[in-house]
Parts: C-alpha cells; sequence; structure tokens
C-alpha cells in the first residue's frame, strides 16, 4: 500500500525532531551527553509516590479514575491557583485550565489560532518544541534579537510596527535554550508595547522555579494579564512522566482552547492530576523543590566553571541563575555542528545552536550544553573531551 499517499498536507511539515535524532547518536556507550533536555532521575520525589497514591485512593476513590472535566481536576486547579498566587498571578481556581504537558497548551493554541501563513514572532534562538507544535500549521516566523538580558525590546517594537503578528511567543525565564532571563525592565518595556499594539503574548514558564540565585522576576503576566497566555508545568518540579501542564489565559481564548482540548484527549489523565493535587496540597513542593535546587545549582557551577578553564577565551557562555542549559558562543565563523561531530568520536555530545533558529544560518558559532544529567565530575571531563576537539579543528 502506498501510505505515503494517505497523509494530510500538513502532517509533511512535522519533521522530525533535530534533538531527538542527535539524542539517537548519543546513547552509544562512553559518550557523555550534554545534549538532552530532560530533569534528573534523582529529582524525582520517590520517596513520596507511595503515599501520595495512597492519599489519592482514600482521598479521592473512584474519581481518580473516572472521566473528569476539560479544564482538569478541581482539587488540583485549586492548588495551582495557590501555586499562581505564590508568582504573583491572581487567578480563581476555575480560570486556570490543566493540560497534558506545556507542550499540549502550546499545541492547542496552534490548533487555535494559526492559519496559514499568519506571522508569529519568537526570540533567536527559541523552544523548538513550540516550532514542532506550530510549524503544521504553516505559520511564517518573524525572529526577534535577544542578547543577555533576553529578547530585546525595540526589536519587538520594530516588529510589530510592521508586522501584523497572530501573537508572540516568548521564554522569559530561564529560557531553553540558552539559559537566559528577561530582566524586569524589559518585561515593563515589553508590556508597554504590547499593550500599546494589542499584541497577545504567549508567556511559556516552565523553569522559574529553579532558579539558584538571585531574586525572583515577577511573570511578565502579573504586568500585563488581558495580553498574556501564562503557560507552566509541574514536569521540572514534580515528574515529567506524569505529563501536567497547566495555563492561565483571557477567558474567550480559554473557552476555545477548552473546546479543542475536548477533541483531543476530552482531558488530562486524571489520576496525574490528583497525584499533582495530593503533592501541592501536602505542602510537598516547598519541601522537594530546594532539594532539587541543591542537586543542580553545583551542576550549573561546575559547568560554568569547566567552560572558562577548560574552554578557549574566544568561547563565551551566557550568564544564567537558574534552569537547565548553558548557551555557549565560539568565534565567529565557526560551525558547532562540525564540531559536534568531532565531539561525539572524543566521546561528548551536545545540541548545535543552529536548530534552535527560524532563519537559515543563523547560530552556526552557539551550542546549548545542558547540566541536569551529568555529575560534576563527569561534566568536566566532557569539557575537557571538547576542548581537545576544538583544538584539533
Ligand atoms: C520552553 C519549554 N516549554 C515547554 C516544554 C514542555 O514541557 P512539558 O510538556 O513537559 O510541560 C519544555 C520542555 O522541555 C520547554 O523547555
Amino acid at each position: 500500500m502506498n501510505y505515503e499517499s494517505l497523509l494530510a498536507d500538513r502532517t509533511r511539515l512535522m519533521s522530525a525532531n533535530a534533538i531527538r535524532e542527535i539524542l539517537k547518536v548519543v546513547s552509544k556507550p562512553g559518550v557523555i551527553s550534554l545534549a538532552g533536555g530532560i530533569p534528573s532521575e534523582q529529582s524525582f520525589p520517590m520517596d513520596l509516590m507511595a503515599n501520595l497514591t495512597e492519599e489519592v485512593l482514600s482521598e479521592y476513590g473512584t474519581h481518580a479514575f473516572q472521566y473528569d472535566l476539560t479544564e482538569g481536576f478541581m482539587p488540583l486547579r485549586e492548588q495551582l491557583a495557590l501555586l499562581l498566587a505564590q508568582r504573583g498571578i491572581d487567578v480563581p481556581a476555575e480560570d486556570i485550565c490543566v493540560t497534558t504537558g506545556s507542550q499540549g497548551v502550546l499545541d492547542g493554541i496552534a490548533k487555535l489560532m494559526i492559519s496559514k501563513g499568519d506571522k508569529i514572532a519568537l526570540e533567536a534562538p527559541t523552544y523548538l518544541g513550540a516550532l514542532s507544535a506550530f510549524n503544521p500549521y504553516e505559520p511564517e516566523y518573524i525572529r526577534m534579537d535577544m542578547d543577555d538580558e533576553g529578547l530585546v525590546p525595540e526589536s519587538l517594537e520594530y516588529t510589530l510596527q510592521n508586522h501584523r503578528v497572530k501573537f508572540i511567543y516568548l521564554v522569559p525565564t530561564f529560557q531553553n535554550p540558552t539559559g537566559r532571563t528577561l530582566t524586569l525592565e524589559r518585561r515593563r518595556a515589553v508590556v508597554q508595547i504590547i499593550q500599546k499594539y494589542d499584541a497577545l503574548l504567549i508567556e511559556d514558564d516552565p523553569y522559574s522555579a529553579l532558579r539558584y540565585r538571585g531574586e525572583a522576576v515577577p511573570p511578565i503576566k502579573t504586568l500585563a494579564p488581558d495580553h498574556v497566555i501564562y503557560v507552566s508545568t509541574l514536569s521540572k518540579v514534580f515528574a515529567p512522566g506524569l505529563r501536567i501542564g497547566f495555563f492561565a489565559a483571557p477567558e474567550f481564548i480559554r473557552q476555545w482552547l477548552v473546546l479543542g482540548k475536548q477533541g483531543v484527549d476530552l482531558h488530562t489523565s486524571t489520576f496525574n492530576q490528583a497525584l499533582a493535587a495530593r503533592y501541592l496540597a501536602g505542602g510537598h513542593l516547598e519541601h522537594h523543590l530546594p532539594r532539587i535546587i541543591d542537586l543542580y545549582r553545583p551542576k550549573q557551577e561546575a559547568m560554568s566553571r569547566s567552560i572558562e578553564k577548560r574552554l578557549p577565551t574566544e568561547f563565551t557562555c551566557s550568564p544564567s541563575d537558574g534552569g537547565m542549559f548553558l548557551w555557549v558562543s565560539g568565534p565567529e565563523g565557526m560551525d558547532m555542528e562540525v564540531l559536534y561531530h568531532r565531539c561525539v568520536d572524543k566521546g561528548v555530545a551536545f545540541v548545535p545552536g543552529k536548530f534552535f533558529f527560524t532563519r537559515e544560518n543563523e547560530g552556526a558559532q552557539t551550542m546549548r550544553l545542558n547540566y541536569t544529567m551529568a555529575d560534576e565530575n563527569t561534566i568536566d571531563l566532557a569539557l575537557q573531551r571538547m576542548a581537545s576537539a576544538i583544538a584539533e579543528m
């Protein structure tokens, strides 16, 4: 049978995620991977899981195994309202919706809002999973400049002056892939601009809880509630396999997103939501989060030290106070994809930065390094191997 002919036109636009292809190579024995983007299994609160499961059975009984509201399991939404209040976002539980990972929100937004040729403004570089969600709907991407303080507001203003964009997509805190954070001053500038042009912003915030030093910066949602869809997740602070994401959106958009989700999965797993509700209600996040931070902070510091000590001075690293990644730029003209292949031969892998850009030929001299998986000594060994590959180039 000619299966190829059965595919819809849009399906051809679902290209394989470049990082997945890279991850296949790095599963070779002996290769240290700084390429992944996943939490360490040591960050999962395994000591709690049996008790939480028992609590789910005794508190919710059959409800935990029944169909439920598309918007989400109410006890979890109540806890998420408290969590968001801690971040300065004041929304009632009824206005928060639970999704199958925050990836589920990005997919829902794409389905709801993008028609072929619609313009979407995003940071260069940006989160690859957002592009995977948006691509099948054939948008045109308008890339905006970033520096070490995050999105450059003038670039946003220029974009909105010259293009009618459907929405702006940002990861403003400890961005994937750069680890950068948009400063408070710039957040205020961004808010003024989106209000001036009456533009909608998607604020994707999976990492803000993973702060290793410095003061928290308020979400953009707190500064412009009517212009922002706030998207977050428990993947980095509980367990990603449970697939618990959530969002707070203006009511009109929320209702459409809920309608869209009905057609996708009716609702996110009730049992998993119930487990998450017990995790939050029991105050476990407050106790466990410092353990996750204590796990990752030394890894991040070890990686920063090794980059500085091992790599040539032309290699610079964007400052970052949290999240899961460091972003390194090499000398102009260097192609990190070439370095990548040499590094794999030497037993270390990373993701060449060019994959995170929508414009071809951008970011060739950059790379993303993940520090959540390896221990400190292994991270240093990885950077030594990388340095030796660089020296040979
Ligand atoms: C910026 C960003 N958004 C969304 C996600 C998706 O997370 P999840 O679907 O597990 O909530 C990730 C995962 O790495 C991410 O880095």
